[in-house]
């Protein structure tokens, strides 16, 4: 299997986890790159559900390695609670098969305090403390993995910022925090966490040369990307396909293809601009039937159509080879589907999709109709040739527009609900 890499291409929840863990039976290795635990990754194997903030969706696989590169926001007490509620459900977690970069940034206690005071802002974030961690990181005050597992670096690194942080913290009203009760905390992580450090970037290159199969598995979605999304609406990280390779140290050419993962719907957490949101009982709808309440914070999807001009240019931002399209099972049952193919501002079409919060608000959807397939969606499928009909042409409509193939076609939650249209290993 050559490296292939996954990425969601709406506002997040587009079902990663699912086509990661699919995919990650063959594969050696799987690596995050970016986000932290804001992301809500859910996997159902026997009916059982795993969701995973932190940690790659490639752990329920004994051969796979999971790897947290560099790009990562690594909150430490989310990790250990994450690796221990997986052992205590029989899967084996260790430093042979997770291993954290060196170079990732820790969330501290500060940020996630500074996140939640700030929400005042209106972005909506999940209060996990992500933009203050990555607004440290680039602002040169971040401490680093290798510094965190080293006590007195990690002490003299938390004596030179803290002091700063508690006054952002007082101007917003907030409980400052006192060094000693963070370090009595934080050493316990640290000596936890401390033998799951690597100099990551040198492992996976190894793995490039030793031509194993390498997945990548991207955070949130195109539309929450820093530069590209619908800012300030947006996450703190580079969610794009850009980002795969600053985010686990590895050179251009080096992944064959970007599996693009889309909802046959959309949906977004948070605030900002969503032109072909429903606020009408189709809406409601699609969030009962799709279960649409966040897989981290549990707070309700925002539901609407699928949106073919944000997925074209999700498409040109990421260089898509193939689409992973997911939860069509959610729309059976509506008598008409629609597909939004343009947006009009005013009395003019825009020629292309603008990821501008003011004009997306504006902006009215043009959609086209094509029919539904009746109330329950036909279970075991295997083949994409027993798909209803109706269903085969809503594909189609958005294979040819994006002019991109659908390779995977996902009926449901579960691994066997998975419908590999196109051999995408080849
Ligand atoms: P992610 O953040 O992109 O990994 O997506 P989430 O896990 O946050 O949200 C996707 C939700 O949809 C999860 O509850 C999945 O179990 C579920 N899911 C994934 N694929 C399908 C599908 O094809 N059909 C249905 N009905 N549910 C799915
Ligand atoms: P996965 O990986 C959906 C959204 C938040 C908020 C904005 C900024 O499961 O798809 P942040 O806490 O990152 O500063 O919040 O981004 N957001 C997500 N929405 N899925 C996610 O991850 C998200 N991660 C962040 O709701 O609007
Ligand atoms: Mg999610």
């Amino acid at each position: 299997m050559p490296n292939l890499a996954v990425l969601g291409l709406q506002w997040g929840d587009e079902g990663k986890g699912k086509i990661v863990d699919i995919l990650a039976e063959r594969s050696d290795a799987v690596v995050r790159f970016q986000g932290g635990n804001n992301a809500g990754h859910t996997i159902v194997v026997n009916s059982k559900k795993t969701i995973l903030h932190l940690i790659p969706s490639g752990i329920l696989y004994e051969n796979s390695v999971c790897i947290i590169g560099n790009g990562v926001v690594v909150n430490p007490q989310t990790l250990i609670e994450e690796i221990e509620t997986l052992r205590k459900s029989g899967i084996k977690v260790s430093p042979a098969n997770l291993k954290i970069s060196s170079n990732a940034h820790i969330i501290m206690p500060y940020h996630i305090r500074i996140d939640l005071l700030r929400e005042s802002s209106k972005i909506g974030t999940t209060g996990r403390g992500i933009g203050p961690a990555y607004e440290d990181k680039i602002g040169r005050r971040g401490i680093r993995m290798c510094e965190f597992i080293n006590p007195s670096t990690f002490k003299q690194r938390l004596e030179e910022f803290l002091e700063e942080k508690n006054m952002l913290i007082k101007f917003y009203g907030g409980e400052e925090f006192s060094i000693d009760i963070i370090l009595s905390e934080y050493l316990k992580y640290s000596q936890f966490l401390k033998d799951y450090v690597f100099d990551t970037h040198q492992i996976i290159n190894q793995y490039i040369s030793d031509k194993k199969n390498i997945l990548f598995e991207g955070a949130q979605g195109i539309l929450l990307d820093i530069d590209h999304g619908t800012y300030p609406f947006v996450t703190s990280s580079n969610t794009c396909s850009g980002n795969i390779y600053s985010g686990s140290g590895i050179g251009s050419g080096k992944i064959k293809k970007i599996i693009g993962i889309v909802k046959a719907y959309t949906t977004r957490v948070g605030n900002g601009a969503f032109p072909t949101e429903l606020e009408d009982s189709t809406g409601e709808f699609l969030r009962t039937q799709g279960g649409e309440f966040g897989s981290t914070t549990g707070r309700p999807r925002r539901c609407g159509w699928i949106d073919l001009v944000a997925l074209k240019y999700a498409i040109d931002i990421n260089g898509v080879d193939d689409i992973a399209l997911t939860k069509i099972d959610v729309l059976s049952g509506l008598d008409e589907i629609k597909i939004c193919t343009a947006y009009k501002l005013g009395n003019e079409i825009l020629p292309y999709f603008t990821n501008s919060n003011e004009i997306l608000k504006k902006v009215t959807p043009v959609y086209q109709s094509v029919k539904g397939w009746g109330v329950a969606f036909p279970k075991d499928i295997k083949d994409y040739s027993q798909l209803p009909n109706e269903t085969k042409i809503f594909i189609k409509k958005i294979e040819e527009s994006l002019k991109t193939k659908v390779s995977i076609v996902s009926t449901g939650p579960s691994r066997d609900e998975t419908i590999f249209k196109e051999n995408i290993w080849e």
